[in-house]
């Protein structure tokens, strides 16, 4: 008897069925294995994360910048960092600005660590407005800032000022209330447990290095009229909008901006899209309709930068 080969065999008619339904099983079977494979992977890669960032980081570390030690944790990711300073270099219109926010860091860290309380805000957003506004060149250092809390994030930027060369002095609107003012928003105390005082600030101040000579507080509220006339001396090249919050508070301080700011001036709008303080934006987008010497200049975390014509 002839072989018939198996092809032409006519069991393997019979049979294909059943080849087919075992190849379909190993194929799942080999598709289960490879998830399996990549699940295992992904948790071995966690697994060594988490062993290198224990055996490099030591706790004392997090007790100095981490969640283990203070409210807002100033240990910004490596994606994070390049995620911002991109967006700092593109909004400053430069190939790049990593050697820049990497100098901006190290001054919110030597600020804070110095100084008591807190500086407000997470750590990418600072770093937007202590990065950008300097790289955006300012026309002269004279700098107001309206709303200050604990005065360290003005001492910060005063440091940010100096590294463009430029001849600083600082002026503070605030009224300096024992608990952070917002309309609407109860703030009974704040978390760093300090309590905000002008002792306080000009402490702060002096322990970020700025000079008494060059700092000039005025409490009160930037809408007060007596206020807005004791600082309504000079033309400033930079403005930190930051006191009051609500779509009105920011929408006057603007007002008071186009007659304050110098040519070329940055105005920075803290806040500017962040989701629980939703009058900043409505407030300056609304700002920037109207008849107006600012222009958009973009956007960096959560502030705003704004150039006076
Ligand atoms: C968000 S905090 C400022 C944070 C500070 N710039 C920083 O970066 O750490 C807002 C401050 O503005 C003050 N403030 C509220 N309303 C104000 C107003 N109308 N004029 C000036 N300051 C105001 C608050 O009391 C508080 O000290």
């Amino acid at each position: 008897m002839t072989d018939v080969p198996l092809r032409a065999h006519p069991a393997r008619r019979l049979l294909q069925p059943v080849v087919d339904r075992i190849d379909r099983r190993i194929d799942r079977r080999l598709r289960a294995a490879d998830r399996q494979i990549e699940a295992l992977r992904q948790e071995l890669r966690r697994t060594q994360e988490q062993l290198s960032e224990r055996h490099s980081r030591p706790f004392s570390y997090d007790l100095l910048y981490g969640k283990d030690g203070r409210h807002n944790d100033r240990m910004p990711s490596r994606e994070m960092f390049k995620k911002l300073s991109d967006e700092i270099a593109a909004v400053a219109g430069r190939p790049g600005a990593w050697t820049e926010t990497a100098q901006a860091f190290r001054t919110l860290v030597e600020v804070e660590s110095r100084g008591v309380g807190r500086i407000a805000g997470s750590t990418a957003n600072i770093l937007g407005k202590l990065t950008t506004t300097p790289l955006l060149g300012p026309p002269n250092g004279e700098i107001l800032e309206i709303g200050t809390l604990y005065g360290l994030f003005a001492g910060g930027m005063v440091r940010q000022v100096v590294r463009r060369g430029l001849d600083y002095r600082l002026t503070i609107v605030d009224p300096i209330a024992p608990v952070q003012l917002q309309p609407g928003v109860e703030i009974s105390r704040d978390p760093s447990g300090t309590p905000i005082t002008e002792e306080v600030v000009r402490a702060n101040l002096r322990y970020a290095g700025v000079d008494p000579e060059r700092l000039r507080i005025q409490r009160g509220f930037s809408e007060d009229p007596s206020v807005r006339e004791a600082v309504s001396d000079r033309r400033y090249g930079v403005i930190v909008v930051d006191g009051d919050h609500s779509r009105e508070g920011v929408a006057r301080d603007l007002g008071w901006v186009e007659e304050i700011a110098a040519t070329g001036a940055i105005v920075v709008l803290d806040d500017y899209g962040d989701g629980r303080w939703p009058g900043v934006q409505e407030a300056t987008d609304a700002h920037l309709e109207g008849r107006t010497r600012l222009k958009m200049v973009g956007r960096v975390s959560t502030s705003a930068f704004l150039r006076a014509g």
